[in-house]
């Protein structure tokens, strides 16, 4: 059976964006793959944090997967740090990693640039090969993830193929091992809609954590009065800021100059569950006014009973510890294995 790995960063509120790019699509993954699914915890130390939030973050993540729909019969759920071959493979692969490779990441130079220059530890720059490390200790096939991570996706496939070359095949055989390819190399699986969520103050930049408005995001766990609100506030066509009395204009996919309109009839069209030509059809009258009712209401239909799993998840602390618990056993089988092949292909001692 083909494999899935992907993750989430416990920081801030898990948000539409994080949902329609990523956890959305695995939860249909998971009935064809045999799939395990982190809250990467490590990845979220790589900016200056609350401790306390880490903590609280951590746990509501796992309970939103679970909430979201990810089973715990069919796919393996468990925190980053609980399974230590992922840090130990990431030291391996660091010194195959050549430093340009991560200078060049747009994720670095956009949160450095943000952080300022004190704030930017070395975990920030190596934050890539810990990603690597994720995805390569599981022998996974695909990586679904929204488009933002397409470059990292890009670096883990060009390190499995580095490492392979350096370590794999006829030396890793004259060292007692296999031989072959040490590492297999995965592909991403990006969505056709969902991949890139905007935000809601401006349809050319994506929704994300970090935005230091809320009203740019809607979070899994906004009260129904909040979406409401936000998406009543949200912005609409930029172009009639340039324009000064805008004519009534009916809405549309895919119309560059109407990036915030695309944006919410995507939304529209993945939390109601309809095709882009049933919405095209049925939104190609409406003006705003109109459309806006329609999103609020299947954003909260659509949300509601996942808040609702949640509450009951997040009460119930046994429950979530033994699913973690469970779920990291499990990780840890298969990454155990990886990391003893490639010690051996590298040429250390074997405990
Ligand atoms: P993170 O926590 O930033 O985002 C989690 C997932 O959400 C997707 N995403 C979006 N998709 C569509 N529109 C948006 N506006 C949007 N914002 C975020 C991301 O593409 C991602 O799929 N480095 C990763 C976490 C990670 C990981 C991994 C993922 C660490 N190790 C191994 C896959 C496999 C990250 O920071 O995601």
């Amino acid at each position: 059976m083909k494999r899935i790995v992907s993750g989430v960063q416990p920081t801030g509120s898990i948000h539409l964006g994080n949902y329609l790019g990523a956890i959305k699509n695995w939860i249909a993954l998971q009935n064809t793959y045999d799939t395990l699914f982190f809250i990467v915890d490590l990845h979220a130390i790589t900016l200056p944090y609350d401790t306390r939030e880490l903590f609280k973050a951590t746990r509501d993540t796992a309970a939103l997967y679970l909430a979201c729909g990810v089973d715990t019969s069919k796919a393996s759920v468990f925190v980053q740090s609980h399974v230590r071959a992922h840090v130990e493979l990431m030291w391996l692969l660091s010194s195959a990693t050549p430093i340009g490779w991560l200078n060049r990441m747009i994720q670095f130079k956009e949160k450095s640039r943000k952080a300022g220059d004190e704030n930017v530890g070395v975990a920030l720059l190596t934050y890539p090969v810990l990603m690597a490390s994720d995805i390569l200790l599981y022998q996974s096939d695909f990586v679904p993830v929204g488009e933002d991570q397409k470059q990292h996706l890009e670096l883990t496939r060009e390190l499995a193929e580095r490492v392979n070359n350096l370590y794999g095949g006829r030396k890793w055989k004259k060292l007692g091992g296999r031989g072959g390819a040490i590492f297999k190399v995965p592909e991403p699986l990006i969505p056709p809609a969902g991949a890139r969520v905007m935000s809601l103050t401006d349809g050319l930049s994506k929704m994300s954590k970090s935005a230091p408005s809320d009203q740019s995001r809607i979070n899994l766990l906004d009260p129904k009065d909040v979406i409401a609100n936000k998406i009543k506030r949200c912005k609409t066509d930029s172009f009639s800021g340039l324009i000064p009395n805008p004519p009534e204009k009916s809405l549309e996919f895919d119309n560059p100059e109407r990036p915030e309109c695309n944006n919410l009839l995507s939304v529209y069209q993945l939390v109601s569950g309809r095709t882009k030509e049933d919405v095209t059809k049925e939104c190609q009258g409406l003006n705003w006014g109109s459309f806006k009712p329609l999103l609020t209401d299947a954003l909260i239909e659509h949300l509601h009973p996942i808040q609702v799993r949640y509450e009951e998840i997040i009460s119930d602390s046994a429950y979530l510890d033994s699913v973690l618990e469970e779920g990291a056993s499990k990780a840890a089988e298969i990454a155990d294995a990886t990391l003893k092949n490639v010690y051996q292909a590298m040429g250390f001692l074997q405990r």
